[in-house]
């Protein structure tokens, strides 16, 4: 199964609780949230307080993706915001801190994945690959939306796919990063299941058919 998780990121904030119910009636399974400290990125964008917003707005499976230095200071108040899966960059923190934050995420009940950026070996993952519900490859540098896809990172993701299965683990690995029609089918054909795409279905007048559109070439 294929889940379209549209990135936030790309919507209007200002009819952020509109564009939001517009791309889960248009089919979206998960709605990702993109949180950026310019710090660990060199870019700003949303935080708690509008994630405890749009907790209050919907019932959807909440996808966080925090873009943030030394995440351990953070991952308890994200999952109390309403975050039901907290994702954050394993290079953000020292090997110990990451432990911490993946232990206090589960600690609040909450799902905990780790994100690689596309210089990062998946090695760096191998300490953690039986403690996570999701892995997350970026197909672009993390900060902005709209960039182009990055092919270099498919034998990453069809590494790590292999290692899963290795272990038979139920892990999904999911992509962040000019997702769109034309490359659904190359990050699925390498082993990815959840699909991040913020300007391939916000930036588009019809969401649905947007979203129709992803799904479509991927399956
Ligand atoms: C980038 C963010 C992405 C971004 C994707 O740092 O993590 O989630 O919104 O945007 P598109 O799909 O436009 O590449
Ligand atoms: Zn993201």
């Amino acid at each position: 199964m294929i889940r379209i998780a549209p990135s936030i990121l790309s919507a209007d904030f200002a009819r952020l609780g509109e564009d939001c119910a517009d791309v889960l009636r248009g089919g979206a399974d998960w709605l990702h949230v993109d949180v950026m400290d310019g710090v660990f990125v060199p870019n700003i964008s949303i935080g708690l307080p509008v994630l405890k917003s749009l907790r209050k707005a919907t019932d959807a499976f909440l996808d966080v993706h925090l873009m943030i230095d030394r995440p351990q200071r953070y991952v308890e108040q994200f999952c109390k915001a309403g975050a039901d899966l907290v994702v954050f960059h394993v290079e953000a923190a020292q090997p110990q801190d990451v432990q911490t934050a993946i232990d206090t995420v589960k600690a609040q009940g909450k799902q905990v994945g780790l994100a690689i950026k596309p210089k990062t070996p998946w090695a760096v993952l191998m300490p953690y690959l039986d403690q996570l519900d999701l892995i997350l490859v970026m197909t672009v540098e993390p900060g902005f939306g709209g960039q182009s896809f990055m092919a270099d990172q498919m034998p990453k993701l069809a590494a790590l796919r292999y290692a899963l299965s290795e272990l038979n683990s139920p892990c999904l690995l999911e992509v962040d990063g000019g997702i769109d029609p034309s490359t659904a089918p190359i990050v699925v054909q390498n082993g990815a299941t959840v699909l991040v795409a913020g300007s391939a279905v916000f930036n588009k007048p019809d969401r649905a058919a947007a979203i129709t559109a992803i799904r479509n070439a991927a399956e």
